[in-house]
């Protein structure tokens, strides 16, 4: 196992009716910002229990967070906080709305120019504003970790910092209950993806991270189907909102090698073509598998045996069969997993290229051995 630090000093109020704990979560005498999406918290009726959970404080509210959030958008809010002496954040939303609010956490404190915080991926992040979040769509952890994904024109980039983590989350799975289907398995590929950038890597002898990945592969391969036909299942939303949650909140990443070069990859291709983060995923998983088999070998057999249960045939057999079930997963879901299924050719790949050259993505992977051709390998088995 590798040497690590972990530390998450997120509080997390997990079920039905949880929202209504606001009242105790934030402080008594804060004044509050409540940052939105678009119109589904308000249409699902989210923002009406934010409301009277928040009672007598004084709360403002910035709406109008898009998905994939836009730095000038979030620059609006930036302007409001400091305007209104507001100091208090609470993001009711997705992983849009919550990175964003990290991002003006941070950017309300900022000394320069607030893009250098993605410029610099956080390491000139010194303090941000406390924040919690309601969360209403499991998907990408944010609501407890400390990263956070902006966009501005082309751009694209993540920042990290201890500064951000949110100081509570609200996790109630009736508040997702309106999510339409490809909202739902966008939440789960990113989550299960999540899961593989830490896991299949190289063995290190990290029996209990592996065991814990396993788990939280195997029950997003149980519920997933029915995570996207039953949206009203408590049981099956509560699973798959806790499993999202602990794909990224940094237990499973503690003392083991990480990838993220799909993950980098995807991020270019959103950026370039608008489509969701998850349907980036999906298309780019099961190429980058199959492109590096040979880096992730040991991996992918333990991957293949406990995870699909395929111990018979050949070793490349196995890897084989295990990448095909994975994509397949991501197609039942709805999902669909090849650059075509969404109208982008192989002539397309060259700028996405030239933007990961541009943001320094040229050494990606485990082994920082993901440079552009190998990124371009991956771009054209994902044809
Ligand atoms: O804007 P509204 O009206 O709220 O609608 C949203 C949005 O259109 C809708 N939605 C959310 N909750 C809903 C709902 N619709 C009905 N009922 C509900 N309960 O869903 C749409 C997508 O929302 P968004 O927040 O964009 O989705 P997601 O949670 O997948 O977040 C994606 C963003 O997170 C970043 C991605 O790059 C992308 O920008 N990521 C953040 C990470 C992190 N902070 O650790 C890691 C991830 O890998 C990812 O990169
Ligand atoms: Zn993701």
């Amino acid at each position: 196992m590798l040497n690590f630090d972990y530390y998450n000093p997120t509080r997390i109020a997990f079920g039905q009716g949880k929202v209504a704990e606001l009242a105790n979560l934030v402080p008594a005498n804060a004044r509050v910002l409540v940052l939105l999406g678009g119109n589904s918290a308000c249409s699902n009726g989210t923002l009406a229990e934010v409301r009277a959970a928040l009672g007598a404080r004084y709360v403002e509210e910035f709406s109008g967070i898009e998905p994939n959030p836009q730095y000038d958008t979030l620059m609006r809010a930036v302007a409001q906080i400091k305007a209104n002496k507001l100091d208090f954040l609470l993001a009711v939303g997705g992983g849009s709305v919550i990175d964003g609010t990290k991002f003006i956490a941070a950017a309300v404190y900022a000394n320069d120019e607030p893009w250098n915080i993605l410029l610099k991926h956080g390491a000139n992040v010194e303090a941000a504003m406390p924040f919690g979040s309601v969360l209403t769509l499991p998907a990408t952890g944010s609501e407890m970790n400390n990263g956070s994904v902006i966009s501005r024109g082309s751009d694209k980039l993540f920042f990290t910092s201890e500064q951000v983590f949110p100081l509570f989350s609200v996790l109630d799975p009736t508040r997702s209950y309106s999510l339409p289907p490809r909202q739902l398995a966008n939440g789960v590929v990113d989550a299960y993806t999540h899961i593989m950038e830490q896991y299949l890597t190289y063995p290190v002898e990290a029996r209990v991270q592996d065991r814990f990945a396993e788990g939280l592969l195997q029950t997003l391969i149980e519920i997933g189907p029915k995570v996207v036909e039953a949206p009203h299942d408590y049981d099956t939303q509560a699973n798959f909102m806790w499993v999202a949650t602990l794909a990224l909140n940094g237990l499973i990443g503690a003392g083991v090698p990480q990838d993220w070069a799909t993950h980098m990859i995807g991020h270019e291709i959103t950026a370039l073509h608008g489509l969701d983060h998850a349907q980036t995923l999906a298309i780019v998983l099961p190429a980058m598998l199959s492109v590096r088999r040979a880096d992730k070998r040991a991996k992918l057999l333990q991957y293949a045996a406990r995870v699909w249960q395929l111990t018979e045939g050949s070793e490349e057999a196995r890897i084989d069969a295990a990448i095909q079930r994975t994509r397949e997963f991501f197609e039942k879901l709805g999902a669909k997993t090849r650059l075509s299924d969404y109208q982008i050719g192989q002539e397309a790949i060259p700028s996405i290229l030239a933007q990961l050259e541009a943001h320094g993505m040229v050494m990606l992977g485990e082994h920082q051995n993901v440079s552009l051709d190998k990124s371009r390998e991956v771009l054209l088995a994902a044809a």
